[in-house]
């Protein structure tokens, strides 16, 4: 098997930056991901303990050029999903950096050290800093996270048979006075989980609009499952929520939950996070290969 980029499997980073950009010169991208890679490298070297790791993603116009471009056969562009209040906009982009680790001040060098090695071949159109809180519930005060894949399950989920992997990055800015507005069995009744224990409701208690009842989803009695690196992000003052990250061996997965959130799908229904707590504001699919073949796109 081929070595995942290193910021697909570890679970519970504390930090993490995003970075969007588009690509001006695409002769220039094989050597800066060389170097991009041996700074996070050389990072990971000098701080072992901190899980520090790395993606390198694609959109599906540069991808799509390169002589390996099979490997990920599903890419396309975020095509936006939905309507009006419960609209997922498309905002796609050539290339997306994703670091992570336990330490933000790592995450700062090495988004330092990876855009110095791209230097003018790209133009950033987006960065962001998200952070892990207390007992990693996001900033509607729900625990996120908890039915992840574990252990050797991660991999089986996140990499496709080339070991790489089909990313989302959607920004998610949060109302939350009107969260907060809402009963917490209002807000319960949104998720399908308890707020203070996390505990699941029984499948015959969730509304049909519930989040878990919109990505808790099965085909031909297999679970669609994806494995998710969000955490929260932005400013006290201005806008701040999730920065839903998902990586997943299939964009297949990723899609079709995000029709069943946004009502692209046959019974219509919405998720009730977007009506009570949440809206989408960018989106892009990505695709990140394999380290070995990053090195030799
Ligand atoms: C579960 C929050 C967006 C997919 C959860 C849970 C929370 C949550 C609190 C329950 C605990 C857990 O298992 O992690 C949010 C928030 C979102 C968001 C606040 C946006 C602002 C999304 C999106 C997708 C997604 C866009 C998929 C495209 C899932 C999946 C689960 C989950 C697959 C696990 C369902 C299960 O098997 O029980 N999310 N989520 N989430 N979410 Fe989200």
């Amino acid at each position: 098997m081929n070595t995942p980029q290193s910021a697909i499997l570890p679970d519970h980073a504390t930090a993490a930056i995003w970075l969007l950009a588009d690509i001006i010169d695409k002769n220039r991208i094989q050597a800066a991901c060389k170097h991009a890679v041996a700074a996070c490298e050389a990072a990971q070297a000098r701080y072992p303990n901190e899980n520090i790791g790395l993606t390198i993603a694609f959109g599906a116009d540069f991808w799509g050029s390169l002589k390996h471009s099979h490997e990920a056969a599903e890419l396309k562009n975020f095509p936006s999903y939905g309507t009006g209040a419960h609209h997922a906009p498309a905002t796609q982009h050539d290339l997306l950096i994703h670091i992570q680790s336990l330490n933000h001040d790592s995450n700062f060098s090495l988004a330092q050290d990876v855009l110095h090695a791209f230097g003018d071949s790209i133009v950033v159109r987006d960065e962001t800093h998200g952070f892990r809180r207390h007992e990693e519930r996001g900033l509607d005060g729900f625990v996120d996270g908890t039915e992840n894949p574990q252990g050797d399950d991660i991999a089986a989920v996140a990499l496709n048979e080339w070991g790489g992997s089909y990313v989302v990055l959607q920004h998610y800015q949060h109302d939350i006075p009107k969260w907060n507005a809402h009963s917490i069995a209002e807000q319960e009744e949104a998720i399908a989980r308890h707020k203070i224990s996390n505990e699941e409701f029984p499948k015959t208690e969730r509304h049909p609009c519930s989040h878990i009842a919109r990505t808790n989803l099965r085909e031909d009695g297999v679970k669609l499952k994806i494995v998710r690196r969000s955490l929260p992000f932005g400013m006290v003052s201005g806008v701040h929520g999730l920065a839903f990250t998902a990586y997943c061996g299939r964009l297949h997965n990723i899609e079709v939950q995000l029709k069943h959130m946004f009502g692209d799908v046959e019974d219509g229904l919405t998720d009730l996070l977007l009506s009570r707590l949440t809206r989408a504001i960018s989106g892009g699919y990505y695709y990140a290969p394999s380290v070995e073949r990053l090195l030799d796109l």
